[in-house]
């Protein structure tokens, strides 16, 4: 079957429904996603949005501090531009419905976490995520001109490649003409054709065995645009989050926000100790790259699991009225945060880096877009400043739904595209050729590829992974395609990606941190 439409949104986080919603009025929109609308990344956030609201606190300062957490990587003008153009695209959502907390004299009740110099952090209790996922989605189901396909995987981008013809990287005229989809009830791959493609996939966490990602950040997006000879870029650059609750078995591993940090909670190690001051003169809220590092450092010390994060120092009251979903969590597990200590430990988060996006998040691939955790737009740099991530998505949003307004009147659809060929395809005999290989991946991944990283343990990763890509690629060649395959070969593409860029860089630089080129006046792995 073969479907067409104006813009094809590939993803259903804060980004693609956003996109969604400020081009619907001027064309059919498709959007689809591989799981339900609701699931994403976006549903977990719990700190919130950043944003420049109330004096003190001034563009300059979100500026600089952004540019600080990146470790000297950032493009300025992106940060300046996200910066200046976030206030307005907040507005936007809260006219969606999205709700802000407010304090008693009706003013937003601006939270602070790392690397903040001010409270700029617009929240929803420690919610935001569903408030904004829900807001939304309700906004695009009410939409007439969206139709939205829920348990549709897209499987690669359609480009002049599927005509006959060579694409290749340097080439600067690859058109996207759209993606092959599978639809997961039927299992048949089906090609959807659009004047507009925009990959929203959201992030890769699950190329490591401990992560606060859902299951479906498995670097889908960035894996397709690399097939497809787009760029992509700055991807040694991956952020673990320093406080998830330390809860073996749990997958994802739950969320302890840096909010927590930012109201006064200390990171202290199981025996009680204060050490953050050892690492950072801005104690507990130091840039998250760091605090990961030196938490890695201190369970390799002393030999403890995991650390801590206490507040029972703390109002018990304000406490609980702020952070309900993660007190109703820790109880839970039998954990009174206000009585104790809770045990955490650094899991894979962000992607910083990905596809390489203009300042309209247009890719390097013709009528092709990519905005939110996907794209690689200079924000971040080395190392994404908290809650940065859901403005940059609602900014990029806006500019690439008026890149492409403006030129959607101006593009035909492609109808020479040939149906999706499975010609000789079967059902792999055995699924745990599938399971095991996606374990190992992030075995290979956490193990090597983690938060201290050295050439050995690189090249190590390197080659076990260049044989687990051979094996992949083989039984991708004869099977008919399921999600869990397509995942496993994207995860392999996107873990290829970050071990090549890290080799490559010769230093360490903010989230990528090697012992073999080890950062002055920082402390060293041992
Ligand atoms: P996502 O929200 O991840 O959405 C991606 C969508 O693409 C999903 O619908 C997915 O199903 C779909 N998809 C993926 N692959 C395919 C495919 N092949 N075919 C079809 N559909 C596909 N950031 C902040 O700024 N503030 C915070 O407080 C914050 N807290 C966080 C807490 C947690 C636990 C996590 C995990 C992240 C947090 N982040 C936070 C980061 C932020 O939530 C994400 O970066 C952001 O939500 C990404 O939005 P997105 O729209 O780009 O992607
Ligand atoms: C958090 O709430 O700690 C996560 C914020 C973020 O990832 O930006």
């Amino acid at each position: 079957m073969i479907k067409e439409t104006d813009f094809l949104v590939i993803g259903s986080g804060i980004a693609g429904l956003s996109f969604a919603l400020k081009v619907a009025n001027h064309g059919k929109v498709i959007l689809i996603s591989k799981n339900s609308l609701e699931e994403s990344n976006t549903k977990y956030a719990q700190g919130g949005i950043a944003a420049v609201t109330y004096e003190p606190d001034n563009f300059e300062k979100h500026i600089k501090d952004t540019l600080i957490a990146g470790d000297g990587l950032c493009n300025k003008e992106t940060a300046e531009m996200v910066v200046r153009e976030a206030p307005a695209q907040i507005k936007q959502l809260i006219d969606w419905g999205v709700n802000f907390d407010q304090n008693e004299k009706g003013k937003y009740d601006l939270g602070k976490e790392g690397g903040h110099s001010e409270n700029r952090v617009l929240h929803h209790k420690d919610k935001t995520g569903e408030e904004i996922q829900n807001s939304l989605v309700d906004k695009v189901k009410k939409h007439n001109n969206i139709e939205v396909l829920e348990n549709h995987f897209a499987v690669d981008l359609i480009t002049q490649h599927h005509l006959g013809k060579l694409v290749k990287r340097s080439h600067n005229n690859t058109e996207c003409y759209g993606a092959y989809v599978l639809d997961l009830q039927t299992d048949k791959v089906n090609a959807f054709l659009a004047k507009i493609t925009l990959i929203a996939t959201g992030g890769t966490g699950n190329l490591y065995d401990t992560t606060t990602n859902p299951k479906i950040a498995t670097g889908d997006g960035i894996a397709m645009v690399y097939r497809a000879k787009g760029i992509i870029e700055n991807m040694e650059f991956i952020q673990f989050h320093p406080t998830s609750l330390y809860n073996p078995g749990e997958k994802p591993s739950f969320l302890i926000t840096e909010a927590m940090r930012g109201f006064g909670a200390i990171l202290k190690t199981v025996a009680g100790n204060k050490f953050m001051l050892k690492y950072d003169k801005r104690g507990s809220l130091a840039p998250r790259d760091i605090v990961a590092r030196a938490i890695d450092h201190e369970m390799k010390i002393t030999g403890d699991d995991h650390v801590v994060l206490d507040c029972t120092h703390l109002d018990p009251r304000k406490l609980k009225d702020h952070f309900p979903n993660i007190y109703q969590k820790c109880l839970s597990l039998n954990i009174d945060f206000t009585k104790n200590p809770i045990p955490v430990i650094p899991a894979a988060h962000y992607m910083c880096g990905g596809v390489k996006v203009d300042e309209n998040g247009a890719s390097t691939i013709n009528k092709l877009y990519a905005i939110g955790e996907v794209s690689s737009t200079g924000l971040h740099g080395a190392n994404r400043l908290a809650s940065n991530s859901l403005s940059e998505a609602v900014v990029y949003a806006d500019r690439a739904a008026k890149d492409s307004i403006k030129r959607i009147n101006l593009i035909t659809i492609n109808s020479d595209i040939p149906e999706w060929d499975s010609h000789g395809t079967t059902y792999p005999e055995e699924m745990i050729m599938i399971t095991q290989n996606y374990k190992e991946v992030q075995q290979i991944m956490s193990n090597y590829v983690g938060i201290v990283r050295s050439n050995l343990r690189l090249e190590r990763a390197l080659k076990r992974l260049a044989i687990i890509y051979v094996e992949t690629e083989e039984l991708y060649e004869k099977s008919i395609l399921s999600q869990k395959l397509c995942e496993l070969r994207n995860l392999i593409n996107v873990g290829y990606l970050i071990l090549k860029m890290a080799k490559d860089l010769h230093e360490s630089r903010g989230l990528h941190y090697t012992i073999d080129y080890p950062k002055k006046g920082t402390f060293s792995e041992f």
